[in-house]
């Protein structure tokens, strides 16, 4: 299982030290890894205060080129160097700036040669959804990164499908129609050769809902906004997938 907060734009120094003090005081399902996507400023902090409590880094976006002239932007490199292991890559808030699927696959690229594994996030908006198309449309995001050759694919670490229409609106998926896209990524990663990789839902995921989203067989894991910045209700979100 693997269980993953991104903080998104929140967070301040205070607001780690407290985090993290409170990640400590609870206790862990074991056999979970626990992933944590703070701001970048937090990057090299969150490695150091999250190693302590069993928690691993990550950046929220990374670019695809080494270095070079990209105001505002930040390498795979550089935040291995502050202490990610992790990147997301492909958030559809990062899509909405202009991300497309083949910046998502040279991103994926790039995490491989700084020994980052990937998150790749998909999920369709509500017009593709009531179009019926959602299940194409996703496999279609994936395209790209699923041909890439095999060193940059190694570095793919888990695939999120986040419903564009269920991210901080309250609106969860199902577990019936999470598990529908989720079995529709597993067939086509298996073709791949990558059947094992964890498909993790992302969406409103709450303390409330986490049980029946994470007893789904091919939901192995949550990506949580919101309620991960309350570390009691993302470890509720941790606990609900071992009960
Ligand atoms: P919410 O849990 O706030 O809906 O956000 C989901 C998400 O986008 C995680 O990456």
């Amino acid at each position: 299982m693997l269980i993953a907060a991104n903080w998104k734009m929140h967070g301040d120094r205070a607001f780690l030290t407290a985090y993290f003090e409170g990640a400590g005081a609870l206790s862990w399902p074991e056999a979970q890894t626990h992933l944590v996507f703070p701001p970048a400023t937090l990057l090299e902090r969150a490695a150091e205060a999250g190693a302590a409590v069993g928690m691993v880094a990550g950046a929220q976006a990374i670019h695809p080129a080494r270095d070079g002239a990209h105001t505002g932007c930040l390498s795979a490199e550089q935040v291995a160097e502050a202490g990610a292991r992790w990147a997301l890559l492909g958030h559809s808030e990062r899509r909405a700036q202009g991300e497309t699927d083949l910046d998502v696959a040279a991103q994926l690229e790039a995490a491989a040669r700084a020994g980052l594994r990937g998150l790749v996030c998909v999920g369709e908006g509500l017009a593709v959804r009531e179009e019926d198309e959602a299940e194409a449309y996703v496999l279609g995001q994936l395209a790209a990164v699923l041909a890439l050759p095999a060193p940059a694919l190694d570095a793919l670490g888990a695939i999120a499908y986040e419903p564009i229409w269920a991210i901080g609106t309250g609106r969860t998926a199902t577990p019936e129609l999470a598990q529908a896209m989720h079995r529709a990524l597993r067939e086509r990663l298996e073709v791949a050769g990558l059947g094992g990789l964890p498909l993790l839902y992302g969406g409103s995921v709450k303390p409330d809902n986490a049980k029946a989203l994470l007893s789904q067989p091919d939901i192995d894991g949550v990506l949580v906004g919101g309620a991960s910045l309350d570390i009691t209700a993302f470890n509720a979100i941790a606990r609900a997938a071992n009960e």
